[in-house]
């Protein structure tokens, strides 16, 4: 009996989120750190795309330093956006590569949890159909439940990114449920027919296993990756992030690691 070879499964991108590199920039209101050299250094380092969050409250990324992304850096760029007709407007003007639609709240400190799907139904809706419009991938950000992956899927969103803070926060046997619930989510996503990525809070520690599950496209790393980088440098600590991702990627897909 011959054995079929093993189908490599869809390689997993790694979009690089600048966000805390405009944080640090803004605590001394200057220049330094610019998040388009983190940019061109992500490109270096193997990034496949760069993801940056315009917040309503502009705490970190600028309007010019999406301006300046669009122009400057030839790798796709995915705006993570509140939906809000400011925001919608800019992505229109700007047209991004992917737009992804998060929840926000002024007083968080980051990104709390997922989008309510089931209530913003009509709203988001709109938003998914006029940003699909104009040529812009649209993602909905949300928690690994079904209700919302099927939400997701009612109001024609084309991806959605499971939120992977409660698996990267939780210890012990939560963090194995939740693990759990980010698989059965992903698989629920791909029966739906949405492209599923992941993110929030990823860590060296924590990504391989997220990397394990075949039907995650996309991975977006931000924090950790530019905390990382004041002891070892972002190219380095992006190289690292890359070569855990595709190690546990390759090893769970049955194919050798380089
Ligand atoms: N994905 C989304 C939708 C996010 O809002 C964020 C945080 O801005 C991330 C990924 C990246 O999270 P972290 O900075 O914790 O890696």
């Amino acid at each position: 009996m011959t054995v079929p070879a093993a189908t490599p499964w869809p390689s997993l991108r790694l979009g690089v989120n600048i966000d805390h590199v405009a944080t640090i920039r803004n605590a001394r209101g200057g220049g330094h750190p610019d998040p388009l050299r983190a940019a061109r250094i992500a490109a270096r380092a193997g990034a496949d795309g760069i993801t940056a969050h315009l917040r309503e409250d502009r705490r970190h990324i600028s309007d010019d330093d999406i301006m300046a992304l669009r122009r400057e850096i030839e790798l796709p760029l995915n705006l993570e956006m509140a939906a809000t007709e400011e925001m919608l407007a800019i992505a229109l003007r700007h047209k991004p590569h992917a737009a992804c639609i998060v929840p926000e709240k002024r007083r968080e400190l980051t990104t709390e949890g997922g989008l309510d799907v089931t209530r913003g139904h009509d709203l988001l809706a709109d938003y998914v159909e006029r940003l699909a419009g104009a040529g812009i991938r649209v993602s909905l950000f949300i928690d690994p439940d079904p209700r919302q992956i099927e939400a997701a899927a009612a109001i024609g969103a084309p991806v959605v990114e499971l939120h992977t803070g409660a698996y990267c926060d939780a210890g012990g046997k939560t963090r194995e449920q939740e693990l759990e619930r980010i698989r059965t989510g992903a698989a629920l996503a791909a029966e739906a027919g949405l492209e599923c990525h992941a993110g929030h809070g990823l860590s060296f520690d924590t990504v391989g296993a997220v990397a394990e599950i075949p039907q995650i496209r996309e991975l977006n790393i931000g924090h950790f990756l530019v905390g990382e980088a004041i002891f070892s440098g972002l190219d380095s600590a992006i190289k690292r992030m890359r070569a855990l991702m595709d190690k546990a990627r390759a090893e769970a897909s049955g194919q050798k690691s380089a």
